[in-house]
This record gives C-alpha cells, sequence and structure tokens, in this order.
C-alpha cells in the first residue's frame, strides 16, 4: 500500500486545486510502485505533471496581487529543482535518490497541502476568485499591498512561527 493515500482530509474545496492533488497522490503512488524499468518514466511525468501543478496555483497568485518573488511559488521552484535534480541522479543510475525524494514527497505533500496551500485557498475563496475564469468577485477584499509571504496578507496574518515553518523547506 501507498505511504500516501488520497483522503477527503487533503481536500481544500477549490475543485480544480483539489482534483490536480489527486493526481499527484496518485503519480507519486505510481512512481512507489514502479519497477526499476518504469521508474524513471513514472518520476518523469510526475515531475511533469508537478510543473503545470505549480504553474497553475502560480498564476493564481499573480492574478491576485501576489508578488512572483513570493514564499509559496519560490517553494515551488525549490521542489521542482530537487526532483529534477533526482531525475540527473536516476539518469546515471541511481534508483535509490528517486525512490527516496518520491518517499520524501509522502511527507512533504501534506504538510505543503496544509500549510501553503491550504492559505491559498482560503484566501481565494475570500475574495471569491474563479480559477476557471480568473474572475475575482470580492475584489474590495483584496490587500492593496503586494503580497509577498506565503498566505493571502501583506504581512503576517499566519501566525508567528508559522510562517518560517512553511517556508522553511
Ligand atoms: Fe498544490
Ligand atoms: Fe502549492
Amino acid at each position: 500500500m501507498s505511504t500516501l493515500a488520497w483522503s477527503d482530509d487533503l481536500a481544500l474545496g477549490i475543485e480544480q486545486m483539489d482534483q490536480t492533488h489527486q493526481e499527484f497522490v496518485a503519480l507519486r503512488a505510481a512512481v512507489e510502485a514502479a519497477t526499476d524499468e518504469q521508474l524513471l518514466q513514472r518520476w518523469k511525468d510526475l515531475i511533469d505533471h508537478t510543473q503545470i501543478h505549480f504553474d497553475n496555483e502560480d498564476k493564481w497568485m499573480r492574478d491576485t496581487n501576489f508578488a512572483a518573488s513570493n514564499c509559496h511559488t519560490t517553494h515551488h521552484k525549490a521542489v521542482l529543482d530537487v526532483m529534477r535534480e533526482g531525475l540527473n541522479y536516476g539518469l546515471k543510475g541511481h534508483f535509490v535518490v528517486v525512490r527516496k525524494m518520491n518517499a520524501e514527497l509522502a511527507t512533504w505533500f501534506p504538510q505543503h497541502a496544509d500549510t501553503m496551500d491550504a492559505a491559498l485557498s482560503d484566501y481565494l475563496k475570500r475574495i471569491g476568485y474563479d480559477t476557471v475564469t480568473g474572475h475575482i468577485a470580492h475584489p474590495q477584499t483584496m490587500p492593496e499591498q503586494q503580497i509577498h509571504g506565503c498566505s493571502g496578507s501583506t504581512d503576517t496574518d499566519l501566525t508567528a512561527g508559522e510562517q518560517p515553518a512553511a517556508c522553511g523547506h
């Protein structure tokens, strides 16, 4: 059995985000179940899907007044860089690196969903952002200043101590 399974506890209430997250969980499990022959293709599939997953969330943030260098987007880039580094190891025959990284994603994903993605989904719901059309129903509830942190605020609507943890890996 996979070390990470989808459950409704992981749902955040933004349909497109939840759909993508379910796909991520399934693709990560497929890597876990892969034979050595299947491993690199499945890892590439997970990287390709994760690129689209993160690109979508990054776009939603740009659409809703996050600075391009905000904490959540920066974290996405770091995770993808590490996954691609894992692929390079795998291409040299170091499959154990890919398998270990994939196992770490089973821990990373629920933490990311519970912190950065949950904060983003709460913010998007609050301002009435439609991920399909890009329409914002309640623009008056958006902060005037650009958002640099991991959440829907210009400064600290994450409690002290929560933000460094969310940004620190
Ligand atoms: Fe996500
Ligand atoms: Fe995210």
